[in-house]
């Protein structure tokens, strides 16, 4: 087969944020758009040529699409072997067991995680290293770079579509193409990090029930495989478990506000034991037991606490870290453990240096974000075999073994306000007005809560000593209470800003407070400090987690 080389020229808005590139499926599907930013990390990555590289999606409007056109791309730019989902699927930490385990140049995966889907909602793109992580700001830097040079790309003379469908090799140009079960690599992990006999005597425990919602997205068929086919759950344990171009018109985000099906089940009178959700692309989670919703923040603090009841960390955890917005609930249970506990910015890219020279073992994100050092991604599916090997081991409720947690380390009450689309400028401006304030802030008071401390997060890589600054906003009071400030990173429309609220409660009578009640102090203090409700013209925040 011959290879084309295609003029082009820089398109606008092509640098990729939180995590990769993520845009309407319109703007991806602009002539050149998805090609010029392939283009891109193809020429800044030495050593491409004869690679092996991963590639895979969760299969939104557009994946079957973009899968194809890569797979032109890559055999016209001489990759040498690209291994791909069956059906051009893979979980995103699917695709990275099988970049780490195949022992792969890097792997390109295509997701907006929880974003809609369909000819109308978001698509993306992110290219991860070979330790199977989302690439380092440097690389994701350079691509960019390169995005604003571009003036062409590579691809090949024929336009035929790849089958995709059946497990086996073919090749294209001279590049081999090896289609992969998306679940067996991944599910062999699991096998090995849990104690799957325990797992299958606990879900055949007369009455134990457990409800996983897939929400029409990638981990349907992971679910159905490892929950209801290797672990014995009944059929149908698993809802929403097909897998659909627009997620079914819903967003596949696991939290209370969009999985309304689960909660409707998980609050009945006749609710399951066990309920769990996961996004989009399969790397998000929320954990939940009858009638009781447990926190991201509160679920890594719980892991992290219990993880010696699971065989994959029966030796216990070097250490943790959590993204700064994240609660200090596991903080606690490091300083307990004797264990360090890092802090990082947002997003995982951070956590992959820190697993990679064994500073930490588990790790997480306020965001329903959990996960470890088996992959370089967080885990969705992962974190509810966790929890349901801890369910096997202690014998307890989701909401006791949560409880327990409280009175012995005490409750990190959190909450997350997110304002979305809302004008560019005017998110700018508030941010822009608070970082202002920030020196002028300690000793004052803000709603009748005394500031003690305000910064703007910086963080300073222990492994590679890079400095990623401007990270969020930071509020501390003299109560021990916090408030954070950021600009979303992956939004779509217009700016989300995100306010992160946070307070100790160490008095277990005071355990069962209503999250919002307990922090409205700082929800004041916080519009005293920003007017960010009156700036944006909105009454309350579009979405509370
Ligand atoms: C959001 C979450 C962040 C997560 C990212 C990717 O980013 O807040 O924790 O890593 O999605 O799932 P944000 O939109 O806040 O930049
Ligand atoms: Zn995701």
């Amino acid at each position: 087969m011959r290879v084309k080389t295609v003029a082009t020229r820089p398109i606008e808005g092509q640098q990729p944020g939180t995590s990769g590139l993520r845009k309407k499926v319109a703007v991806f599907r602009e002539p050149g758009y998805l090609e010029n930013f392939v283009q891109s990390v193809f020429d800044v990555l030495p050593g491409l040529a004869g690679s092996t590289l991963v590639l895979g999606g969760d299969g939104r409007f557009f994946n079957d699409r973009a899968i194809q056109i890569i797979l032109r791309m890559a055999a016209a730019n001489g990759v040498g072997r690209m291994i791909v989902g069956r059906d051009g699927l893979l979980s995103t930490p699917a695709a990275s067991e099988l970049i780490r385990s195949r022992g792969a140049f890097g792997g390109l995966i295509l997701s907006a995680s929880h974003n809609p889907g369909g000819p109308d909602g978001d698509f993306g793109i992110k290219y991860n290293i070979g330790n199977g992580g989302p690439a380092p700001e440097a690389v994701t830097a350079a691509v960019h770079q390169r995005t604003l040079a571009i003036d062409r790309w590579l691809t090949l003379e024929d336009d035929v579509d790849v089958d995709l469908g059946r497990v086996g090799a073919t090749t294209l140009g001279a590049m081999t193409i090896e289609i992969v079960d998306p679940v067996a690599s991944y599910a062999r992990l699991m096998q090995r990090l849990f104690d799957f006999d325990r797992l299958r005597a606990l879900l055949a425990r007369p009455g134990f029930r457990i409800c996983f919602d897939a929400m029409h997205a990638i981990t349907g068929p992971y679910a159905t495989e490892i929950l209801e086919r290797q672990l014995g759950a009944p059929t149908g344990s698993v809802i929403n478990a097909r897998p659909l171009p627009d997620f079914g018109g819903g967003h596949p985000d696991p939290n209370p506000v969009w999985a309304t099906e689960l909660l409707a089940r998980m609050n009945g009178a006749d609710a399951p034991d066990f309920g769990a959700a996961s996004d989009g692309d399969g790397d998000r989670n929320m954990i939940v037991g009858a009638r009781f919703i447990v926190t991201p923040s509160d679920s890594l603090a719980v892991l992290a606490a219990n993880a010696t009841l699971v065989p994959g960390y029966a030796a216990g955890l070097k250490g943790v870290a959590r993204s700064m917005p994240t609660s200090a609930a596991v903080d606690r249970v490091a300083q307990a453990l004797g264990i360090p506990c890092h802090e990082t910015p947002t997003g995982w890219k951070f956590f992959g240096n820190l697993l990679d020279a064994g500073l930490c073992t588990l790790c997480g994100e306020e965001s329903a974000g959990t996960g470890s050092d088996h992959v370089r991604e967080k885990d969705g599916l992962w974190a509810v075999l966790f929890w349901l090997n801890l369910l096997a081991v202690r014998g307890e409720s989701v909401e006791a073994i949560v409880r327990a947690h409280w009175r012995r380390f005490g409750r990190n009450v959190y909450s997350r306000h997110d304002y979305e689309a809302v004008d560019a400028a005017v998110a700018q401006q508030i941010v822009a007005g608070l970082r202002a304030e920030l020196p002028a802030l300690p000793g004052r008071s803000a709603a009748g809560l005394a500031v003690s401390r305000a910064d703007d997060f910086a963080y300073t890589d222990p492994v590679d000593g890079s400095i990623s600054r401007g990270q969020g906003l930071r509020v501390f009071f003299a109560d021990g209470s916090r408030l954070v400030l950021r600009l979303s990173g992956t939004g779509t429309e217009g700016a989300t800003l995100r306010l992160y609220l946070e307070r100790y409660e160490p008095d277990p009578a005071r355990h069962g407070i209503d999250a919002q009640a307990a922090l409205q102090p700082l929800i004041d203090a916080a519009e005293a400090l920003t007017a960010l409700r009156a700036r944006t013209g909105r009454a309350a925040p579009d979405v509370i987690t």
